[in-house]
């Protein structure tokens, strides 16, 4: 394998290998990227600009050589094709949020890979870490294999600890920021007196609503995989989320993620990195420096169920101060919850949001609850409430179990609906958005 030639950007490898390895520190899984393709950016035509993050560009691509982007791993379902050869070249660079905006059909279906590599702004510092980042997503991606997953497609032929390094992964159509935003502007369009009146019934907004809800559902299988298999995602946020060409929800951008032990230890908490991920989604543990574990991204999950749910950014009021000294600490600000959600739901938004870990469910238990809710979802309007309405007393008694099982060391027993320490909530609850199907099952 070629190195890099100075020693300064020998020292960044050295770094850059030494982050990455702690991701790895734990793990006993072989690395699986050697059985991806390899390309180089000659084999690849840019096409247009998708996004940027905080260290990584991504680009739409067209794969430009013979070599196929063909799947490797066996379990994997869906196929590539190839494409024929030319050098890489940029039609458009123009930053875009449309993603695919105007394309027409056949270009998306040509352009349908994405190359995401470093920024080439990055200075020295950020250099190490950017790439650690980026080979450690390569590593993940290659052993990931699920529905709501992004999927690896190939890596770069070049070294793997160099700035050059790069990924080719399944390109989306939009990001959740955006999907959310066309989910308002829907309900808006319900809202007003024109849309009430062919929406008479509430079945276009209950069906916005249970569209939401299925989104949440797939979004909680792929973290309830990822923890199954002792993966920490550790920046879930409304940015790392997409929707696919099939409105399928993907999760990506695996840089921050890492593997725990196998064996869980017996309090099952693990010193890792301070402060990793973006704030206003970030555990308290995270956030003070104290040990954690997946349950982390369980409080993401619920800050972000919020956020499709309500159709708002959550904390969009608060600076990050404020977000230290009053979400992060005591009083454990957290956003206002709709009356008019399943109660089971906002009981679940309530516990997983805790600061406490052991007050909050799995990822298991969310998947299980929203998979639930899903079924039920399906059911005639009148059925529905007669239904959720008896079945509300028999999973909430379960829940009482769970929250007396998972708090069984928790100084603090706290009644399920009561919301003292949700103060952005209790006093405020937003009347408006009431969907009057929903509010019909949660007496
Ligand atoms: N496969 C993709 N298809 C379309 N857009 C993408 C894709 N991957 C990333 N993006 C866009 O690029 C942005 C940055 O990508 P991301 O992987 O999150 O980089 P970073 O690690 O720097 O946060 C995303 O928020 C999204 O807008
Ligand atoms: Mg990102």
């Amino acid at each position: 394998m070629r190195q890099p030639a100075s020693s300064s950007s020998q020292e960044a490898y050295e770094l850059a290998r030494d982050f990455h390895e702690q991701s790895f520190e734990y793990s006993r899984r072989p690395d699986l990227t050697s059985q991806y393709p390899r390309v180089s950016l000659e084999d690849l035509q840019k096409t247009q600009l998708l996004g940027s993050g905080a260290f990584a560009t991504v680009v739409a691509v067209r794969v430009t050589s013979e070599a196929s982007l063909e799947q490797t791993q066996q379990k994997r379902s869906r196929q590539v094709s190839n494409i024929s050869s030319c050098s890489t070249q940029i039609i458009d660079c123009s930053a875009d949020d449309e993603l695919f905006g105007e394309e027409d059909q056949e270009q998306q279906q040509q352009d349908r890979y994405a190359l995401k590599q470093l920024k080439s702004s990055l200075d020295q510092e950020d250099l190490h870490r950017a790439v650690a980042d980026l080979v450690t997503e390569a590593r993940l991606l290659a052993e990931i294999n699920h529905p709501h997953i992004v999927r690896l497609r190939a890596i770069s032929s070049g070294p793997k600890f160099d700035k050059g390094f790069f990924i080719v992964i399944d390109r989306f159509r939009a990001t959740l920021v955006k999907r959310i935003e066309e989910w308002k502007m829907e309900e808006k369009h319900i809202s007003g007196l024109k849309g009430r009146m062919h929406d008479w019934n509430g079945h276009r907004r209950t069906a916005l609503f249970q569209e939401r809800l299925r989104a949440a559902r797939d979004l909680g299988s792929a973290l309830q995989y990822l923890h199954e298999n002792r993966i920490v995602f550790r920046d879930l946020k409304e940015e790392n989320v997409a929707f696919d060409k099939d409105g399928q929800i993907q999760l990506f951008d695996f840089g921050l993620a890492k593997e725990l032990p196998k064996l869980r230890h017996k309090d099952d908490l693990y010193n890792m990195t301070p402060h990793t991920g973006t704030l206003k989604y970030m555990a308290p543990e995270v956030a003070l420096g104290q040990p954690y574990n997946e349950s982390c991204d369980v409080y993401s999950f619920a800050i972000l169920l919020w956020e499709m749910l309500s159709l708002k950014r959550a904390f969009s009021a608060h600076t990050n101060k404020e977000i230290e000294e009053s979400v992060v600490r005591p009083p454990f600000k957290r956003p206002t919850r709709n009356q008019s959600w399943p109660q089971e739901l906002s009981f679940m938004m309530h516990k997983a949001w805790s600061p406490r870990i052991c007050d909050r469910p799995s990822s298991k238990e969310m998947e299980l609850m929203l998979m639930d809710l899903c079924l039920e979802d399906n059911l005639q309007n009148k059925r529905h409430s007669i239904v959720v309405h008896k079945s509300l007393s028999i999973r909430k008694s379960k829940l009482h179990l769970f929250h007396h099982k998972r708090s069984g060391h928790s100084d603090h027993h706290q009644h399920p609906h009561q919301d003292t320490d949700d103060c952005c909530s209790s006093s405020n609850q937003d009347h408006e958005n009431e969907d009057p199907l929903l509010s019909v099952s949660v007496h």
